[in-house]
């Protein structure tokens, strides 16, 4: 594994040249992913059932609070791709985190709502005094269509996928349409999809179609 540290204006850009997944078996809900620990701590998960289209995919995220915000592109940079955001609400009880579907068009303004990608909560670990956690479903995450062209990643083996952090938190924690700032931090990996596909996958979803369980584990 090699980064390169660039410190460009006030942004500190973190590049990852290579960063290999691995699997992990989330405990807490039975579910295995395909998980990347990012140089700044934050940890990002995949899964996604083996051949299905379009597939759904289960994202879970976890990062140090010092995060406010920490956004996963699905397809390995900012704008044309759908963009999962995510943040702590602040609440100390109920819901403490949400995921926001964004798509960027440009680099110079706050990427825009996307409605063509659904979340529903799935169960996962807690958020805790030391980081902040997002465990969603999204319908429309791994195939779009955009200016960029037709994608489906589904079909292939291996994915590139990017991400952006900021330690400032959105302008309105509780809602997800929040204004939100630009990230101080991004990176990009390659990510291996085969140890994200799984034939449980369909059991999972269904799990998360239990109302108590969606809402007693959106945290
Ligand atoms: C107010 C919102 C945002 C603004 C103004 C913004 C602005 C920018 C700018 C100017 C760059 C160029 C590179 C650089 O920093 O030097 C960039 C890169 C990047 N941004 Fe954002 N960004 C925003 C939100 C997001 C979000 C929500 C994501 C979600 C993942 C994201 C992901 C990325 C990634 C992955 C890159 C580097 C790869 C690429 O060039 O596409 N950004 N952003």
């Amino acid at each position: 594994m090699r980064f390169s540290e660039i410190l460009t204006g006030a942004a500190l850009v973190v590049l990852a040249s290579s960063q290999t997944p691995t699997p992990y078996y989330d405990s807490t809900s039975g579910i295995s992913y395909s998980s990347v620990t990012q140089a700044n701590g934050v940890t990002f998960r995949v899964a996604l059932p083996v051949a299905v289209t379009p597939a759904d995919a289960i994202l879970q995220v976890i990062a140090p609070v010092k995060y406010g915000w920490c956004g996963f592109a699905w397809g390995g940079h900012m704008i044309n791709n759908p963009l999962s955001v995510s943040w702590p609400t602040g609440a100390t009880t109920g819901q403490k985190s949400i995921v926001s579907s964004r798509m960027a068009l440009g680099y110079t303004a706050v990427p825009s709502p996307y409605p063509n990608a659904t979340y529903t909560p799935i169960k996962g670990p807690a958020a805790n005094s030391t980081h902040w956690t997002l465990t969603t479903r999204c319908q429309g995450c791994t195939i779009w269509s955009s200016s960029d062209g037709d994608f489906n990643i589904q079909n292939e083996t291996e994915a590139v996928f990017a991400y952006a952090c900021s330690s400032t938190p959105p302008v309105t924690p509780s809602s997800n349409t929040s204004d939100i700032q630009v990230h101080e931090e991004f990176g990009i990996w390659g990510h291996d999809l085969s140890a994200a596909k799984n034939a449980s996958f369909s059991s999972w979803v269904k799990a998360a179609g239990n109302a108590s369980v969606a809402s007693r584990f959106w945290a």
